[in-house]
């Protein structure tokens, strides 16, 4: 953390303060003076601040007994006594407005097709669909995995299921086949929604194949596997259980234009996704319906000031709670227009992104670093080109974004008019927790702000004590529950406690996973997980779940993976590997990329290695501990500058630094032999 720190502080040294433009402020949903007036109430007045927000954005089915309940503690409940339907609240309401013919999707292919879904178009392929799950028998509470490329039926799959009060558990679809199979067991599906592919770089993707392969493997049996026919492919359809989608929905028996939306508690679970944390499998991190609700919508209205002539792009997966906050639920419980894009932001041209903003006169974009600075990497003009005058507020999330990516963002996509607001949040938080709101507050480029109204967080050290200290950074905590905070860790409460909040216990904080400072104006700047986890291209990676998939090759005996600072990616994997004796060492770059691709077949291809180094041992403590921060520096070429005297064999890490130092100058040649 304290070279993290040096790094942050010479930034800060540099920092300049961004104040947005008074038409911006003027024009805000929350302004300065409200901002305080909101914060001030929620510090003053915590169930009161939320019991006007939930009674004033939700139309409930019958209102809430009480705020919130924190008697059995961390299981926290919020609007207790209360039912709602989160579809119903997405849909009916907005079609029983003027906003019935309102666009509520805009979606678009990489090869530029284009398809628009009105509120009431929506509503009815949500209702169709719904009925179909409940034709297939499913009822509230099960669980219903989908599995689908960035098309609208994704979005219709996920609110027909919030309609039925089913769980929804999205799988991302660049996962693999073995990664579907684990999440398959964890949850117990009843029905998969998937489609026969989808498109990603001009490549056919083949969804339904992998669903076929997990689903050998599995002990739980899914009862139907709902298919959509998008990439029109001959696929294998296993009578009776195999259905297409577009048969289902063109059949009256099945798809009745009206489904009742079930009426369920303030608590009871929308959906489950899952996510790496530093043991070897993916927790299934459960949200609720109201609160999560709630939160999406506060945030979508304060933090992306949405207004109703907005059109708004989410650059997120659905896969990712990113896609499911702010793609899906709380722009379309707020009545606002989403733009869903299934592709890559390069294919067909580098420009493909830049041509949506213009198309489609997009004011709103919310994206991650890493696509900012690889867009920022193919030069300025492939933007200039296209007339993005329509955006009026730029977002980033998920890493933390250097001030390069930040400027460019600023100046070059956003033409110095458009505020950036840099949001802190996790799977976990359901929403945005830190962040500036654009129209009340400055900003500064690489912190991601302050604590939104509502939101307690603090930066302490090991104790629990806040760390005051501008210089010094610590462990970033939430000290207080919050309306869409994840309710537990699916069919494991124990791995609940045990995560978040055992480090905290005597005073109650939630433990984020990151090490953050908090400046002398007490905005937070967010320093990176503290625990063994991975944030490439802003996307979370376990290093177990990478070890995990390594040592289930039949060549490896033992593999320790850490991450190196990589420019694009934030976070580049590299894996050190003792193969198994009598494995032929010399096929060096073949075993390397059969290790790649067994990551790849085991988790996805965002799992696979950059760098695999052979070693014939790893630096351990006496005790047999993997030091990983001896090998994070090798892998990043630093100086080992820290106390060794614990490492059990001195001589492993002389050898490691050598490998490294080889690999190293071969690359550099490589790299030179390339430019030439
Ligand atoms: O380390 C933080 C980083 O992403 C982690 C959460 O990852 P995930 O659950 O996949 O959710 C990503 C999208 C919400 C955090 O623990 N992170 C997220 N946003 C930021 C960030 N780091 C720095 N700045 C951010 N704005």
């Amino acid at each position: 953390m304290g070279k993290q720190k040096g790094v942050i502080e010479s930034k800060l040294k540099e920092t300049r303060v961004f104040y947005p433009s008074i038409e911006f402020s003027q024009k805000a949903n929350v302004d300065a003076d409200e901002y305080e007036r909101l914060k001030r109430w929620s510090e003053t007045d915590w169930e009161g601040f939320w019991r006007y927000f939930a009674l004033k954005k939700i139309d409930w089915f019958k209102r809430f007994d009480e705020v919130f309940d924190g008697s059995n503690p961390p299981f926290y409940k919020f609007f207790v006594g209360g039912k709602l339907n989160v579809s119903y609240n997405c849909l009916d309401r907005h079609v029983r407005s003027w906003r019935k013919n309102k666009a509520a999707i805009i979606w678009e292919s990489e090869s530029g097709e284009t398809q628009v879904l009105t509120y009431q178009q929506l509503y009815i392929e949500v209702n169709k669909f719904a009925s179909v799950l409940r034709t297939l028998g499913v009822k509230k509470g099960d669980r219903v995995l989908i599995y689908m490329p960035m098309i609208p039926e994704a979005a219709i799959a996920m609110l027909a299921c919030a309609r039925i009060g089913a769980i929804h558990s999205v799988v991302f679809g660049g996962f693999s086949s073995e990664a579907l199979k684990d999440r398959i067991e964890d949850a117990k599906p009843k029905v998969i929604v998937t489609a026969d592919g989808g498109f990603r770089n001009g490549k056919a993707v083949p969804l339904k194949s992998n669903v076929d392969e997990a689903m050998e493997r599995v002990e739980h049996r899914v009862s139907y596997v709902v298919v959509v026919r998008h990439i029109d492919r001959d696929i294998h359809m296993k009578p009776l259980r195999d259905f297409w989608y577009q048969d289902l929905m063109g059949d009256p028996d099945y798809a009745q234009i009206y489904c009742e939306p079930e009426h369920v508690d303030s608590e009871d679970p929308l959906f489950i996704l899952y996510t790496s944390g530093s043991t070897g499998k993916p927790k299934g991190i459960v949200h609720s319906s109201a609160g999560y609700l709630l939160w999406t919508m506060l945030t979508m209205k304060w933090v992306f000031d949405i207004k109703d002539e907005d059109t708004f792009w989410c650059t997120a997966d659905i896969g990712w709670i990113t896609g499911h906050s702010y793609g899906v639920y709380g722009p379309l419980a707020l009545g606002a227009t989403t733009v869903m894009y299934e592709g890559v932001p390069t294919y067909p041209t580098p420009a493909k992104w830049w041509e949506l903003v213009e198309k489609h006169s997009i004011n709103i974009l919310y994206t991650a670093p890493t696509a900012i600075r690889a867009l920022m990497r193919l030069g300025n003009d492939w933007v200039l080109k296209h007339d993005l005058s329509s955006l009026r507020l730029l977002g980033t999330v998920g890493e933390p974004i250097n001030p390069e990516a930040w400027m460019w963002y600023y100046q070059i996509v956003g033409n110095e008019k458009a505020p950036i607001v840099d949001t802190w949040w996790q799977t976990e938080t359901g929403g945005h927790m830190i962040t500036t709101v654009p129209g009340a507050q400055f900003t500064k480029p690489g912190s991601a702000g302050k604590p939104l109204p509502g939101i307690f967080a603090e930066v302490v050290d090991m104790g629990g004590n806040p760390i005051n200290d501008p210089d010094k950074g610590g462990l970033l905590v939430i000290t207080k529950p919050w309306p869409s905070m994840l309710r537990g860790v699916w069919g494991d409460d124990k791995k609940y406690i045990d995560v978040y909040w055992a480090r905290f216990k005597d005073k109650g904080y939630y433990f984020a996973g990151d090490g953050a400072r908090k400046d002398e104006d007490g905005y937070f700047w967010i320093m990176g997980r503290v625990d063994d986890v991975l944030n490439v291209s802003g996307h979370r990676i376990g290093t177990m779940e990478v070890e995990s998939a390594l040592v289930s090759h039949e060549y490896v005996a033992e593999a320790a993976v850490v991450g190196r600072p990589d420019e694009i990616t934030g976070e580049a994997i590299v894996a050190f590997v003792v193969l198994k004796e009598g494995v032929d060492k010399s096929r060096h770059d073949e075993l390397v990329r059969e290790l790649r691709d067994h990551v790849g077949r085991e988790i996805g291809p965002i799992a696979k290695p950059s760098e695999i180094i052979f070693t014939d041992a790893l630096p351990k403590t006496r005790s047999g501990k993997i030091m990983r921060r001896l090998l994070k520096d090798i892998a990043a070429g630093r100086k080992i500058e820290q106390d060794i005297s614990t490492l059990e064999d001195v001589s492993v890490l002389e050898k490691l630094s050598e490998l490294r130092d080889k690999l190293r100058e071969e690359m550099n040649k490589g790299e030179n032999g390339n430019s030439g």
